[in-house]
């Protein structure tokens, strides 16, 4: 078994951009600017928005955290929306998920402009990716593929399955991987709550990506000798032992698991700072179409 290292990637993804930034300074212009809007006070959003501002300070970027009141109007919300859409200083902002129950998401989300939507959420940005053309992807599944694009993990041909449809993850996951493109070209099957004998499906893959938020749902039984494993679950659960009172689990049974994989990844740095770090590319290249470069 070998462990697939995200903090690895990321940080030399994070090296990778930081020397284009230093170039783009030292021609006299300004750095590429990432804005995040966070609505309340949920821990564990507070914590990835945390991560992502000081990922930018890391690299050079610019960053703007708008941190707003739980309570907020989603009137207000979109307005505020629409300043960021509107300033020419910042080249791509992110809203982060989950809002409070009163907020319509789905209006969130139709409100960012496309071409600043660097979590690749914007239906522009996934009918693009659908259809093969230049698109925002989603930072999760992109970072999945850097990953294994990184550890020349073959998917050409290979069974992949993807447990969870969400639209920020197990969708365009499966689109990913189906695409003629290297990685790529697999032969993929979405699962999901309603699929019938899921444990024989996720037993058939080559490739299983779990993204359902259940604590060690996938178990030994249900992964096949060599297979990889990418785990995107991390729930808190309360764990008084520790000082912040929590730890991380994934939706995998790691303990039980890894014995049997060639590669998996571990709740916490395997696919969250490479999460990460995909944004980071996003917003490089929403800076470069902002400053006029071609959209690649
Ligand atoms: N919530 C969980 N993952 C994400 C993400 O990648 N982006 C945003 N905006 N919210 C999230």
């Amino acid at each position: 078994m070998k462990l697939l290292d995200g903090n690895y990637c990321a940080q030399q993804i994070r090296l990778e951009i930081a020397t284009q930034v230093a170039s783009f300074k030292a021609e006299g212009r300004r750095a590429p600017h990432l804005a995040a809007v966070l609505v309340g006070n949920d821990g564990a959003s507070r914590n990835y928005v945390g991560m992502k501002v000081r990922d930018c300070e890391e690299i050079g970027f610019n960053s703007s955290l708008l941190h707003l009141n739980e309570n907020i109007a989603e009137a207000d919300l979109l307005a505020k929306i629409d300043e960021l859409n509107a300033d020419n200083d910042i080249d791509g902002f992110i809203v982060q998920l989950p809002l409070p129950k009163k907020i319509d998401e789905k209006k969130v989300i139709l409100a960012i402009n496309p071409r600043k939507d660097v979590d690749g959420f914007c239906p522009e940005n996934v009918g693009n990716l659908c259809l093969g053309f230049p698109a925002f992807i989603s930072a999760t599944p992109n970072g999945i593929m850097e990953l294994l694009r990184r550890y020349d993990i073959t998917t050409e041909g290979k069974h992949c399955v993807v447990l969870g449809r969400s639209n920020i993850v197990g969708t365009p996951m499966a689109i990913l991987l189906s695409r003629n493109a290297s990685p790529g070209n697999a032969t993929v099957t979405l699962a999901h709550s309603r699929t019938v004998n899921l444990k024989e499906v996720c037993r058939s893959a080559d490739i299983l990506v779990v993204a359902v938020g259940k604590t060690e749902f996938v178990t030994a039984d249900m992964v096949k000798e060599g297979a990889v494993v990418i785990d995107v679950g991390q729930t808190r659960v309360s764990d008084t032992s520790r000082k912040s009172g929590f730890r991380n689990v994934g939706d995998v049974d790691f303990d039980n698991v890894k014995d049997k994989c060639s590669f998996i990844t571990y709740v916490t740095g395997g696919v969250g700072p490479m999460t990460r770090a995909s944004l980071l590319q996003n917003t490089l290249k929403a800076y470069r179409q902002n400053q006029g470069a071609h959209y690649v």
